[in-house]
């Protein structure tokens, strides 16, 4: 849908929108519907800072590889012959060319179809028949993309000067994943789901808890705290909250015997590049894994785990991902923007690399969780993105309880605020909240 047009430029009434947009609401129709903010989006969030764009198990050999769409980039995820995972752009250099047309496979080489010039998983160009005199192979190999694994969860970054503060987000989230040791999963199953929303959208519907009383399947786990605080608890939920902070209790000394990190560390910060969450949170009942009975899934648990009972470490990175990590599976959630009112959101369970399936686990109670929430949450995705659509839409204020939500935007507005060059949406924080 196009709605900005004029001859001010796009950027400049991006923004003006950025520097009206009132904190506390919800944003102006036009930064989930318009066409030219979706491509300033995939310009100032998606090519300047790290991404996230998987697991490790998705690529286990040699020349497995996979690739992602986003926005008007393509880019292939390989592992190569030295087992290392490298990303680049899906482009060949000799007429442009998408060389891969497939969602994933394995390969020795990468062929480009239209005349054959021919990549080594490396990257580097091994073969081009009847190559122009004035060209050097050595400089057309394909284009790299930064790539960083983080104790199995892949992250990407399109610039050539990737954020620093990356290393920090290693640092930090590294150990509290490492003994799930996702290198040794497994992929148990993904699924793609397209999303008629925009991407933020998307993003805001899975930062914030409010509506978590429409996951049934979720809440025989998941505590509906996430992102209320203390104060907001009413009345009516004091015996769940009292059962919450109890069982909270319970986990922390799990956790402790088991040598785990557990706490909260927030790194949230608008004016911070590489934003981040990490948190082992307690779940609900036999609290076990993300299942119907609030069992493990999988009898073969995760790394050199013993304990099934450890709930789910929770790691929330900016622009576009959130995962969880269990005792007996993993499950990965990465956002694709495809469009300004189309989303990839893909979602990966990995399990054990020895656990066989129907022995160790049943798929269906392994993914129905997850895939309810996902069903549910894309109803409410495009219900969203169908209410912008309406003239009558306006911002609605938000409630305490999605003070997450209002992180990840607060982050957005600042980042294309840098971008664009509307220095006033960078108003202090302090300031802000007063106003
Ligand atoms: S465009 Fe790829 S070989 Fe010609
Ligand atoms: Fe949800």
């Amino acid at each position: 849908m196009k709605i900005i047009e004029g001859n001010d430029g796009v950027k400049r009434v991006l923004a003006r929108l950025l520097a009206e947009r009132k904190r506390g609401y919800s944003l102006a129709a036009p930064f989930y519907l318009d066409d030219d903010v979706f491509d300033l989006d995939m310009d100032g969030i998606f090519a300047r800072h790290w991404f996230h764009i998987g697991s490790a198990p998705e690529v286990p050999k040699k020349g497995d590889y996979f690739t992602v769409e986003i926005g008007r980039y393509s880019i292939i995820v390989t592992r190569g012959e030295d087992m290392v995972i490298r990303a680049f752009h899906n482009v060949c250099r000799h007429r442009g060319a998408r060389i891969l047309t497939e969602a994933r496979g394995s390969t020795r080489k990468f062929v480009c179809r239209y005349h054959n010039w021919t990549y080594g998983l490396s990257g580097a160009l091994e073969y081009a028949e009847h190559m122009a005199p004035h060209a050097d192979p050595k400089c057309l190999g394909l284009k790299p993309v930064h790539l960083r694994n983080v104790a199995g969860v892949l992250f990407a970054c399109l610039a050539e000067e990737p954020p620093e503060d990356f290393a920090e987000l290693e640092r930090t989230a590294a150990p509290y994943i490492a003994p799930h040791r996702i290198e040794d999963c497994k992929v148990a199953k993904q699924i793609d789901l397209v999303e008629d929303g925009n991407w933020k959208a998307v993003m805001e519907n899975n930062r914030e808890c409010y509506h978590c009383t429409r996951h049934p399947e979720l809440l025989k786990t998941f505590f509906q705290f996430f992102g209320h605080s203390e104060s907001d608890v009413k009345p009516r939920q004091q015996e769940y909250y009292e059962r919450y902070r109890r069982i909270q209790g319970e986990f922390e000394a799990i956790w402790g015997q088991n040598g785990l990190q557990w706490k909260a560390v927030e790194r949230l910060e608008e004016d911070k590049p590489t934003p981040y969450r990490v948190e082992r949170m307690a779940l609900d009942n036999v609290g076990e894994s993300y299942t119907m009975d609030t069992r493990i899934a999988s009898q073969r648990l995760l790394g050199d785990l013993t304990e099934k009972r450890l709930g789910a470490l929770s790691l929330h990175t900016q622009p576009n991902s959130w995962n969880h990590f269990l005792s007996d599976h993993a499950v990965i959630f990465s956002v694709f923007p495809i469009s300004a009112e189309k989303t990839l959101v893909r979602t990966t369970w990995l399990v054990h690399k020895d656990a066989v399936e129907g022995v160790d686990y049943d798929l269906e109670n392994l993914t129905h969780v997850w895939n309810k929430t996902n069903e549910q949450d894309a109803t409410f995705v495009a219900w969203s993105n169908m209410g912008a659509r309406s003239p009558a839409y306006e911002p609605g204020p938000y409630t305490p309880n999605e003070s997450q939500l209002e992180l990840f935007l607060d982050w957005y507005v600042s980042r294309m605020g840098e971008y664009v060059g509307a220095a006033a949406v960078r108003a202090p924080v302090a300031a802000r909240r007063a106003g």
